[in-house]
């Protein structure tokens, strides 16, 4: 069978595409071909790479037409994030293709009311990026009833892996927290400290597509979260890492007023983007009807991530 990967090289594509191939798939992957995965593999020997900007072809009217045009049996969308693109796609892909799978997000829900919060929940997004998303997913499986087309839609958390950085219990990318850590110095968390991230390992999102891809049946017309077994709040989660540095955590906290004083911008954004959905998502539909079972923690995954960034980044050294 011929699967397209839309966007193949980045933090999915890196552990997604060498699942494929060593599943038999032949594999094509669509890019600009502006970056490589974030680590090598022999299996990108046999893949074909081919360069497309989505976004200028999704402007220009041609890129379902472009995907059609490969015979694709599989697709799966890792870069759609308007519902203009994701209709696009599927016209093209209608009556074409076995199965479309499309990388959506947590943020559909916003913000959490029971916990964990399952698929079946009422969906309150706020921002652009989650109500684009929830426009996706609501087209994709309306399709699905509607059509029969035969979509599914994978929701991941905070994706980790060697290579990038992890969201840190500041809920933002602000190297600092982690040498101040390291160091047992001082952290401030925002609030109690008690708003939760929900991280998973790229690696797990890998799996989950291919469970997808084993259990068609059970996932078309359905959407799953794809995290770790369990969310983290951030005071939890600093004291975890400071204890894995080896220090104890020192950690302060301070109300939100106070507490983005102390930050840039981008972290200031981050950390409100994260600490007002404070995710906590269930993944017990995606055990039950695709067997997926994660092979890391939120903890495992981000002190892979963590070391790989202290080994190669300098990470402790600011
Ligand atoms: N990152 C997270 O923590 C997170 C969390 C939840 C959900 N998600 C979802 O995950 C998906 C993103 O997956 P990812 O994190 O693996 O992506 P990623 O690491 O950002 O990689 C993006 C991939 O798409 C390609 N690409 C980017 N712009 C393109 C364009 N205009 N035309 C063609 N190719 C393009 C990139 O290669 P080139 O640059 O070479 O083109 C690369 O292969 C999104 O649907 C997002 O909503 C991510």
């Amino acid at each position: 069978m011929r699967v397209i990967v839309i966007g193949g090289t980045g933090h999915i594509g890196t552990y997604l595409v060498p699942r494929l191939v060593a599943a038999g798939y032949e594999v094509i992957v669509i890019s600009r071909q502006q970056r490589a995965p974030y680590q090598l593999h022999g299996a990108w020997k046999s893949v074909q790479q081919i360069t497309v900007d989505r976004a200028a072809a999704d402007q220009a009217g041609s890129f379902g037409q472009q995907v059609r045009a490969l015979a694709p049996d599989v697709v799966i969308d890792l870069i759609c994030y308007t519902l203009d693109s994701a209709r696009q796609l599927a016209v093209a892909l209608q009556g074409q293709v076995r199965h479309l799978l499309h990388c959506g997000t947590i943020w559909v829900h916003g913000h959490s009311v029971q916990v964990p919060t399952i698929e079946d929940q009422a969906r309150r997004p706020f921002g652009d990026y989650g109500v684009n998303k929830l426009a996706i997913e609501t087209f994709l499986l309306g399709e699905a009833q509607r059509t029969g087309f035969p979509a599914t839609v994978l929701h991941p958390g905070h994706i980790v892996g060697p290579g990038w950085m992890p969201v840190n219990p500041a809920a933002n990318r602000n190297r600092q927290v982690w040498a101040r850590l390291a160091r047992g110095e001082e952290v401030v968390l925002p609030h109690l400290g008690l708003e939760t991230l929900h991280h998973v390992h790229a690696d797990d999102v890998a799996q989950a597509f291919m469970q997808a891809l084993a259990h068609w049946s059970s996932a078309v017309g359905e959407s799953f979260h794809v995290v770790s077994p369990a969310a983290l709040t951030l005071c939890g989660y600093a004291e975890e890492m400071a204890a894995w540095f080896g220090q104890p955590a020192q950690l302060r906290f301070a109300p939100w007023e106070e507490w983005q004083q102390t930050a840039t911008e981008d972290e200031r954004r981050s950390t409100w983007d994260h600490i007002a959905h404070s995710p906590n998502c269930s993944i017990a539909k995606a055990q039950r009807l695709l067997h997926y079972q994660p092979r890391y923690s939120s903890l495992q995954a981000v002190q892979e991530a963590v070391a790989w960034l202290i080994d190669h980044d300098g990470l402790l050294e600011a």
